[in-house]
């Protein structure tokens, strides 16, 4: 008897996305499967381009395909489509946005920005469309992380939206360019709800599978008018180990749960010393207490960031660490810490919002 699509259909049932927790044939992530003979092709769609286990899933397919007796040949294409956490009905802005993902820490001087932008390359760096958006109207510093300067804005032809500048892959938007560098700001709640109300409505972001979007310290006025004008998809809580020791982080993550906005997880930065000379890790701070804390929480625990002098460095030349030393100890972190996140985004968009708390990620 020759092999039927079904048989292999049955086989690739027996397949789980790790991260989703569901077979590949019930995600419907089996796509134009053909089977002429002994000869099996098969594209394997992702729930997103930056899928933290893309060659773990297309290895457990392969294989099971391969046991099947009168497989000749196999030939599994891989290809991405982006889900999106996105409601189908709700606010018009940015509806091209698949998902919008904040960053988030209960206070300044945590590292969001460096992990905002850092993130932000990190998933453009695995193909996705990503746009990063610099809320912290006070002290923006997405500009210097990324080597732009005030004043370069242009207008998009067709739409005469503001155009979002340009660079590592990213469409980049921020405060620091608008406002002239040394000058500060001084808002109002309406103010500042007009001003990322802008943001949305004045600037053409176009097709995005990610929108990173920065966010000021603390739980204030910026959070709740984002919350309010756009679905987040989830939000990253960043927190250094002195921080989630005062329960600083804590802080944030209760803010989104009554925002009802989804954590997808908290990120320890500066977690360790990683001596750029020897390779040793010192804890300066103790270690773990994120981790415990994610998990007393009910969040994912997405990853440690080493202290590294590189980061800063990086940050100050204008070039993330990702994309400036891409083989540091620090970006590797990073890319970890992007590839779970945009695997809980998944969860989120194929499962619900529920899933993210039955579906914490085994810790890293
Ligand atoms: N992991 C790290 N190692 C070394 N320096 C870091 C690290 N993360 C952030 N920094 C530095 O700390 C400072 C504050 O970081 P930033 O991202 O601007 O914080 P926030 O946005 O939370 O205020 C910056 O000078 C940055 O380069
Ligand atoms: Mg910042």
């Amino acid at each position: 008897m020759s092999l039927t699509s079904e048989q292999v259909l049955q086989a690739l049932s027996a397949v789980n996305d790790p991260e989703l927790g569901r077979d590949v044939v019930t995600l419907g992530m089996i796509k134009d499967l053909t089977v002429q003979g002994g000869k099996v092709r098969f594209t394997l769609e992702l729930t997103t381009p930056a899928c933290p286990v893309k060659e773990e899933l297309k290895a457990s397919c392969q294989q099971a395909v391969a046991a099947l007796a009168g497989v000749e040949s196999l030939t599994v294409e891989l290809s991405a489509r982006q889900r999106a956490t996105r409601p189908a009905l709700g606010s018009e802005l940015a509806r091209e946005v698949k998902n919008l993902l904040a960053v988030a820490s209960g206070k300044g001087g945590v590292g969001k920005s460096t992990v905002a932008s850092n993130l932000a390359c990190a998933l453009a760096a695995e193909g996705a469309r990503v746009g990063l958006l610099d809320l912290d109207v006070y002290g923006p510093s997405i500009p210097a992380l990324l080597g732009l300067k005030h004043g370069e804005l242009a207008y998009h032809e067709d739409t005469q939206l503001v155009a979002p500048m340009e660079k590592f892959g990213l469409k980049i938007m921020s405060m620091g360019f608008l406002v002239p560098p040394g000058q500060s700001v001084i808002w109002r709640g309406p103010m500042l709800h007009g001003q990322v109300d802008f943001f949305f409505r004045k600037v053409h972001w176009g097709e995005l599978d990610y929108l990173v979007v920065d966010l000021p310290p603390g739980t204030g006025d910026v959070q709740l008018s984002l919350s309010q004008l756009v679905p987040l998809g989830g939000a990253v809580v960043v927190s250094t180990p002195q921080d989630v020791a005062l329960g600083v982080a804590t802080k944030a993550i209760n803010m989104f749960e009554k925002l009802k906005v989804p954590v997808l997880g908290l990120v320890e930065n500066m977690s360790y010393y990683a001596c750029p000379h020897c390779h040793q890790r010192d804890d300066v701070f103790g270690h773990g207490g994120a981790r415990e804390t994610a998990s007393k929480l009910g969040v994912a625990f997405l990853g440690e960031i080493p202290l590294n002098s590189q980061v800063r460095q990086a940050g100050d030349e204008g070039a993330p660490v990702v994309v400036a030393r891409p083989d540091s100890a620090a970006a590797q972190a990073f890319r970890a810490c992007a590839r779970l996140t945009a695997g809980r985004l998944s969860v989120a968009a194929v499962e619900g919002t529920d899933a993210l708390k039955s579906n914490l990620l085994p810790v890293p």
